[in-house]
């Protein structure tokens, strides 16, 4: 009993340190492992990713009051077209009715949404309920959710790379101009603070080509847990271990 008694006293410290550690402002997740959920359960992938929806609800739901100022979903990248076509038109046709279905909650919770990616190939009916819910979605700011679709990395630089070959050429931008920070103006993340953390979802440890640029510093968490069963209590988990973390940037420990 005594054992018990100390050991849960043990962790209510431990809990105490970890909550007195630094929040992250910015999350970025990817949001991984629907099809291996699905198939565990002899349903048809799609099935997976419209589990996957719910718990992007459950994950937006309860950013706010972890203190998240940003979150940023891997929903769909530019490597994605390349399954099979059932399942790319089952993941719009959920996106869309993600989008359309959510948005005036999301209004009323005080989300703004953004869609990070290219929009030039993507269903006209996508990009239409994707501009009215940026549109809808303009004024909040409680949270910043971000939504990368149709989203690479290494297309994101070499767009921002274009852009400033342009106005190079146009004579507007001298090349010795180009910093970090004027290359950084040309991402789709424009103006928000890189992402403190990423989580990875499903075991895999890679980033496949998702916020090459911005991922620079980040703390990277991984976890076995497949994206549909991912709870609040496992992303307070990740925001626990981030906590444990000694960001360094480069320089040395600042203690003494
Ligand atoms: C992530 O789940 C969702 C998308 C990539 C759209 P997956 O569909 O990649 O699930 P697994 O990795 O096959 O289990
Ligand atoms: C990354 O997951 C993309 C999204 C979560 C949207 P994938 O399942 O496509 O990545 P790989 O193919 O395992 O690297
Ligand atoms: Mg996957």
């Amino acid at each position: 009993m005594q054992g018990v008694n100390s050991l849960k006293q043990g962790e209510r410290q431990e809990m105490v340190v970890q909550e007195a550690g630094p929040r992250p402002e910015h999350v970025a997740i990817i949001m991984d492992g629907n099809g291996r959920w699905a198939q565990a359960r002899g349903l048809p992938r799609i099935m997976g990713h419209r589990a996957g929806m719910e718990a992007v609800r459950r994950v937006v739901q309860s950013a706010p009051g972890l203190g998240i100022k940003y979150l940023t979903l891997f929903a769909f990248s530019t490597e994605n077209w390349r399954r099979p076509r059932l399942e790319v038109e089952g993941l719009f046709a959920l996106l869309r009715e993600y989008v359309e279905k959510e948005t005036s909650d999301l209004k009323a919770q005080g989300v703004r949404v953004r869609f990070l990616g290219e929009r030039e190939n993507l269903p006209q009916a996508a990009k239409k309920v994707i501009e009215r819910c940026e549109a809808e979605t303009a004024g909040c700011t409680r949270l910043m959710l971000n939504i990368a679709l149709n989203y690479g990395g290494r297309a994101e630089i070499v767009r921002a790379a274009r852009a400033l070959a342009s106005r190079a050429a146009a004579g507007q931008l001298e090349p010795d101009a180009i910093t970090a920070e004027v290359l950084a103006a040309e991402l789709y993340t424009r103006g928000m603070p890189d992402p403190d953390l990423l989580i990875r979802t499903s075991g895999e440890m890679r980033l496949s080509n998702f916020l090459l640029w911005q991922l620079a510093y980040t703390e990277l968490y991984f976890t076995d847990v497949l994206w549909p069963d991912f709870t609040q209590d496992d992303l307070a988990q990740a925001l626990a271990a981030y906590r444990k973390r000694e960001r360094r940037f480069g320089g040395i420990q600042n203690r003494g």
